[in-house]
């Protein structure tokens, strides 16, 4: 039973930590990183295909081909990529799904404003 004890107090540290969010000091440090660059690859490799005006989903509202098209559908981008999908917001892109990662991108770049400076 030795090595289910150790499992208990490893558990209890990681919660520990968890807790305090192992910080030693007190004020989180603020998230600098800008992100839309990042959002910006991830549309054009996984989007532009069909969400541009000369993408294969042509005269549909969203385009995703500028800067401030992106940024201006920050919201539904997200909601694309990350659900809850609607009726009106497809599960995108279609058939697929973004890796975790580019996900958490897209989530993080949204929660700080979903800007092109974000
Ligand atoms: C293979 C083509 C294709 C790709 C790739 C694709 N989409 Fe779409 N997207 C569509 C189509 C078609 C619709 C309309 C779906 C419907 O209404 O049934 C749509 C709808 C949407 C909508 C809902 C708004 C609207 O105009 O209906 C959003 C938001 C969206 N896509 C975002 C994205 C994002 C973000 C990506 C990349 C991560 C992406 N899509 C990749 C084809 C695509």
């Amino acid at each position: 039973m030795k090595s289910n004890r150790s499992i208990y107090w490893i558990v209890a540290i990681l919660g520990w930590c968890i807790g305090n969010s192992c910080n030693k000091g007190s004020s989180p440090t603020p998230n600098t990183t800008t992100y839309f660059p990042k959002v910006k690859a991830i549309v054009s490799d996984n989007c532009l295909s069909c969400h541009s005006s000369t993408g294969s989903w042509t005269g549909r509202p969203t385009a995703f081909d500028s800067d401030s098209a992106i940024a201006a559908n920050a919201n539904i981008i997200k909601t694309a990529v990350a659900g809850p999908w609607t009726f009106f917001v497809k599960q995108m892109p279609q058939r697929s799904t973004l890796s975790a990662s580019d996900i958490t991108t897209i989530e993080t770049w949204v929660s700080k404003g979903g800007k092109t400076t974000d």
